[in-house]
């Protein structure tokens, strides 16, 4: 399963490649602001600098809703960086850009899918990625993993070849169970990758190794 990051923050994307295990870079226009990029320039220029510290790809939004805005604003990110990803809503005239940009070669993330149904649209129309958010239906009361199996399962019987990113990963049981389902990525915050590492008898055993060589080599 490969590892995206969910964030715009630069020192955490950093960390994340330092670590050795990042696939790629997932941002939205709520991560893009949470980290006070602002204006179209800048805006592009932070892409730019993101493609540069990974070597993965990386969604960049458009924030067009017509197909002819989402299709200038999807080509004008993509010629920025041979990684950029075209991410694009899951809404009538998103799966028209899908098809569009799958036909030129350009490759997409279908972003904000909620069932079933959407993602088998998004797979119709060529997305390279499908993001089903497993959190926010999670917050609704609804099981976002169940969405992850169903999906694996309608891509599995016709061979569609979109990956499954699973999204709105919150934390590392997350992650673990959509490993399990067999989705293609995961993008989730630094917590949910960092947190993998974790397990308090390693700390103990850790501990315990390096007092036992202490007390033999003084
Ligand atoms: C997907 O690409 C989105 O950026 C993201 O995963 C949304 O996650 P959230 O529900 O934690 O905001």
């Amino acid at each position: 399963m490969k590892f995206f990051i969910d964030t715009a923050n630069l020192d955490h994307i950093r960390e994340a490649q330092q670590l050795g295990v990042l696939d790629g870079v997932t941002t939205n226009p709520s991560l893009m602001a949470k980290e006070g990029i602002t204006g179209r320039d800048n805006i592009l220029k932070h892409y730019v600098d993101i493609c540069n510290i990974v070597d993965g790809d990386v969604s960049a939004e458009v924030v067009s809703t017509d197909f002819d805005g989402m299709v200038k604003e999807g080509e004008e990110l993509a010629g920025l960086h041979e990684q950029i990803v075209v991410k694009v809503p899951m809404i009538k005239e998103g799966v028209k850009a899908l098809k569009y940009f799958s036909d030129k070669g350009i490759r997409t993330n279908c972003t904000l899918v909620f069932s079933p149904g959407q993602a088998l649209l998004a797979a119709k129309a060529g997305a390279t990625y499908v993001s089903p958010f497993i959190g926010r239906l999670d917050d609704v009361s609804t099981d976002g993993l169940n969405l992850i199996g169903e999906i694996r399962l309608i891509y599995d019987n016709y061979g569609f070849e979109t990956q499954i990113l699973a999204a709105s990963v919150r934390h590392t049981m997350h992650v673990i169970d959509c490993a399990k389902l067999g989705s293609d990525v995961m993008t989730g915050p630094l917590s949910a990758i960092e947190g993998l590492l974790k397990h308090p008898l390693t700390d103990i055993g850790l501990e315990k190794f390096l007092a036992d060589y202490r007390k033999g080599n003084q």
